[in-house]
Order: structure tokens, then C-alpha cells, then sequence
């Protein structure tokens, strides 16, 4: 451990670690009963959001952890150290010829559509997509792209789907300006992670080579589709020509994304990067980060599944919970109790008591629950039991 770390622990130790040093029951003689013991000794689990978002205490101390376990070395610009060792990383785990961090996905998003589509301008993409709302206009303001929409207020569109709407392109408009590229986001995010079926990308990619079309996969939750339906994150990547997964979503990074494509691509990257505006010239600390938790990660992943496997079913023994996966989804379940439990207040004590955090139910008492790998912060008896002691 790094003096720093080592002081952090320390430091850390007065407050967190204490309970576990002091004699058995001196907690419970000062009013703590075994589950504020059990909370103190423990990391909160966290049913929402993809993984672990460190704050900053604990993030320099797993970075601390990082650096004694490797002796990463710093980049300059994005050149050289452990940014190369990331991009060479998820250039093998993707099966792409090259990799480049980039500092947002946004910008990775946006530089692989306009780099795949060069002078063509329309770009297909879904209409709930990131892409398509969330990226403030940047492909029609600064790329010259004209995003066009397709499967409104749905997960995925088809090939077909696709297909026609190129197809009626020659009658409804006069001036034809090229087909640019299209973009798959997977899984989706604004409609609750759900995924795009393998076998729709797979009839979307065949569509697209055999027409010359170029294909990007907004893939920044990537690690939960492929974890969920069990098609590899190298499976995904093989139907497209770029692919962007995010850094911090749940590799636990402050920031960043990585972009992976052919070396023809990727090598234009960076200049674009630079007159973007978007170079650092320090990105080590994310991309350090990334590369240390992505060791491990896909396994913890399966763990966790497991975990939520075996807590659902047992908490769906318990007439007034109802734990569903949604339709082609990945990490997010839906939640739905009986009018004789107070959501609201079972969300408190989960809280209060248990260290289990959960978005707040509505006014009909649902709620989504995420899974991520807070849920291994305590074994699944613990989570079961606290859910039944909350639900009153
Ligand atoms: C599906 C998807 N794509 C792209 C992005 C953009 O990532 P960044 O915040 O790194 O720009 C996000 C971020 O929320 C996202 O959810």
C-alpha cells in the first residue's frame, strides 16, 4: 500500500473500520443492534446504476490499490502509458484492429458517425436513442449529419424497418445526399436497459455490409447486454465498425469512453479529438482506473446475477413482492408491491438500516431495481432478510 493509501486506510479506519476492531458487544452497549454493525463494516449495495461510482475518498484509494498492484505509467496528450495499455486492452476484447480513449462518449459517438459517413448525411438512428435525444443536436450543429429517426418510443428498429425507410428515401425527397452511416445504441438506456435482439442486429449488419453501409454501436452499457443475454462483448463488436463503451458507468472511472474500430479510423481519431477541443493532456487517472476494474469485472458481473437470482426468487415467495425482469432486458427489473406495504417507507429503512439503497417507489408502489456488483457487498441472506424486515 502507498504511504497515501496507507494514511487513507488509517484515516478511513477511525470511522468506517472501528466497529469491526472493538470487542464484541460494545456496539450493541452503545445503543447499535447487528444490522447498524453489519451497515458500518459494509459498502452500500446500490440498486440503481450500472456499477460502482466511487466518491473521492474511496476512488483515490482504489486507484492507490491499482498503482501498488501495476506501477502504471502517466500518458501525455493520450499518447504512451497506461492509456496505450487500456486501448490495447478493449482492441483485443472487442476484436478491433485499434482503440482510442476518448473523453466522452458523446464525442465518441459523434466522430464515429461522421468519420463512417464522410460526405453522406443522413444517419439512421433509434429515435429513444442517446444518439438521437441526448447529444444537444451536436451531429446536426457541428458534424453536418442530419439524424433520422426510426422506431419511435421503441427499443429497436428492424432490418426491414431500415430497409424501407432507405428504400422510400428516392420518392420522398428531391436532392439525395448519401446514406451516411446507421447507429445501434444497446442496451438502450431510456427504455430501462432493454436490450436489441442479436438476431435483428445480425439481419441489420448483413443489410448494411451488403450495401456498403457503415455501422456504429453505441454500446457505453455494452458489459450489461453482453452479461445478461450471453452474447460476448466480442460478438457484439464483430457486426459493427465502431464501437464506444463507457469508462464510468461501470468501470468506475470519473469519466471517459473508448472507441474501437478499424486502424483506418481509429488513426483519424485524435486529430479530430484535438480540433474538438477535447484533448487532455493527463487522461491516466481514468483510464488507470478502467483498466483496474476491468480486471475481474465480467466474472463479478456473473456473480452478481447470480446473487439477484437467488434474491428475487426468495423475496418472490412473499405475497406482497413482485421482482420481474422486463422484456429483452438487461440489468433492470421492475418492482411492484401490494398495497399493504409502505414503499415508502420500507425504501427508508433499507436505507437507514441495511445500507441498501433503492429508488424511492411511485404513487403505485413500483419501482425499477438495477443490478450491478454492489450487490455483492453482502451475501444474500443479508439482502433478504433486510428486505423482509423493511417490508413491515
Ligand atoms: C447510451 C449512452 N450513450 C452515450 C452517452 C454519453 O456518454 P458521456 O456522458 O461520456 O458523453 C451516455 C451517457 O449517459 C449514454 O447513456
Amino acid at each position: 500500500m502507498t504511504s497515501f493509501g496507507r494514511r487513507h486506510f488509517l484515516k478511513k479506519g477511525s470511522t468506517v473500520l472501528l466497529p469491526a476492531l472493538l470487542p464484541a458487544g460494545t456496539l450493541l452497549a452503545s445503543g447499535g443492534g447487528r444490522e447498524q454493525q453489519e451497515k458500518a463494516n459494509t459498502k452500500p449495495i446500490k440498486f440503481f446504476g450500472d456499477g460502482e461510482m466511487f466518491e473521492p475518498g474511496d476512488y483515490i484509494n482504489e486507484l492507490a490499490q491499482a498503482y501498488d498492484r501495476t506501477k502504471f505509467e502517466k500518458d501525455r496528450y493520450g499518447a504512451g502509458g497506461v492509456v496505450a495499455a487500456l486501448e490495447k486492452r478493449f482492441a483485443a476484447l472487442t476484436g478491433k484492429e485499434q482503440a482510442i480513449f476518448m473523453p466522452s462518449g458523446t464525442l465518441a459517438n459523434q466522430l464515429a458517425i461522421s468519420v463512417l459517413s464522410g460526405g453522406n448525411t443522413k444517419v439512421f438512428v433509434q429515435e429513444t436513442s442517446h444518439m438521437y435525444r441526448d447529444e444537444a443536436d451536436a451531429a446536426q450543429a457541428v458534424f453536418s449529419k442530419r439524424l433520422m429517426p426510426l422506431a419511435a418510443n421503441e427499443t429497436f428498429f428492424t432490418a426491414q424497418q431500415l430497409q424501407d425507410s432507405i428504400a422510400s428515401l428516392a420518392k420522398d425527397e428531391v436532392f439525395q445526399t448519401g446514406i451516411g452511416a446507421v447507429s445501434i445504441e444497446n442496451p438502450v438506456r431510456r427504455m430501462d436497459g432493454r436490450s436489441v435482439p442479436i438476431a435483428e442486429i445480425q439481419k441489420i449488419a448483413a443489410y448494411c455490409r451488403s450495401n456498403n453501409i457503415k455501422l456504429h454501436l453505441d454500446g457505453a452499457r455494452l458489459f450489461m447486454a453482453a452479461a445478461w443475454t450471453g452474447v460476448s462483448v466480442k460478438e457484439y463488436a464483430s457486426y459493427f465498425d465502431t464501437v464506444y463503451i463507457s469508462l464510468y458507468k461501470y468501470l468506475g472511472a470519473s469519466g471517459g469512453a473508448i472507441l474501437c474500430g478499424s486502424k483506418e479510423v481509429i488513426e483519424q481519431m485524435g486529430h479530430l479529438v484535438k480540433v474538438h477541443g477535447g484533448s487532455m493532456y493527463g487522461n491516466w487517472t481514468n483510464a488507470a482506473m478502467a483498466l483496474h476494474r476491468l480486471e475481474g469485472f465480467e466474472s463479478r458481473l456473473q456473480n452478481a446475477i447470480k446473487a439477484s437470482t437467488e434474491i428475487f426468487s426468495a423475496l418472490n415467495k412473499h405475497a406482497g413482492i413482485q421482482i420481474s425482469p422486463l422484456q429483452n432486458g438487461t440489468n433492470i427489473y421492475s418492482m411492484a408491491l401490494s398495497k399493504a406495504i409502505d414503499g415508502k417507507k420500507m425504501h427508508a429503512q433499507l436505507n437507514k438500516e441495511f445500507n441498501i439503497k433503492m429508488p424511492q417507489p411511485n404513487e403505485n408502489n413500483q419501482s425499477l431495481l438495477t443490478v450491478n456488483e454492489t450487490i455483492l457487498h453482502q451475501n444474500p441472506a443479508y439482502i433478504i432478510d433486510a428486505f423482509k424486515k423493511s417490508m413491515g
